[in-house]
């Protein structure tokens, strides 16, 4: 098997995690980015799940930040060789389209509403 053999099951479970986290707890957070991160995306990238323990990279600091380099979660290939760094602009383009934007990405979610994006941009931001 090679190296990259496992990704179809990897990619089937996190579809799986992605479900729930759409139907995961309707909270009372003010700032409305943070309010789509706690309920879209912190079942993977953190949040309430130990940084080691994430499915997804940690999220803290990534603007600037080149893609596949974080220091927890699981990257793919696409993520480690692409010479993505994510900025305001790029991170728009992967967050509407993972697949699209960097094919053979395992990253599951998809956000396509402007207003929605820009929102949680401002939230990613404070996350230093
Ligand atoms: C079901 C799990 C899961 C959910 C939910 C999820 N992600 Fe991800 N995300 C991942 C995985 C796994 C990767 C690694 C992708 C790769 O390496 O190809 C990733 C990668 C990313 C990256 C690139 C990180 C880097 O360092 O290169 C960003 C940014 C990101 N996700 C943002 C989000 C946002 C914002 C949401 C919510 C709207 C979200 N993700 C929801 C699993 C998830």
């Amino acid at each position: 098997m090679s190296r990259f053999g496992i990704q179809p099951l990897v990619r089937a479970l996190l579809l799986l995690a992605a479900l729930q986290a759409s139907v995961a707890f309707a909270d009372d957070f003010s700032d409305p980015g943070r309010r789509i991160f706690e309920s879209r995306c912190s079942t993977c990238h953190g949040g309430t799940v130990p940084a080691d323990s994430a499915i997804g990279p940690n999220l803290k600091g990534v603007l600037g930040r080149k893609a596949g380099t974080a220091d927890s979660g699981a990257h793919s290939r696409a993520a480690i060789e692409s010479d993505t760094v994510w900025t305001r602009s790029s991170l728009r383009r992967y967050l509407s389209d993972p697949g699209r934007e960097m094919p053979g990405t395992l990253m599951p979610v998809r956000l396509a509403d402007p207003r929605q994006l820009d929102d949680l941009l401002n939230y990613l931001e404070t996350l230093r």
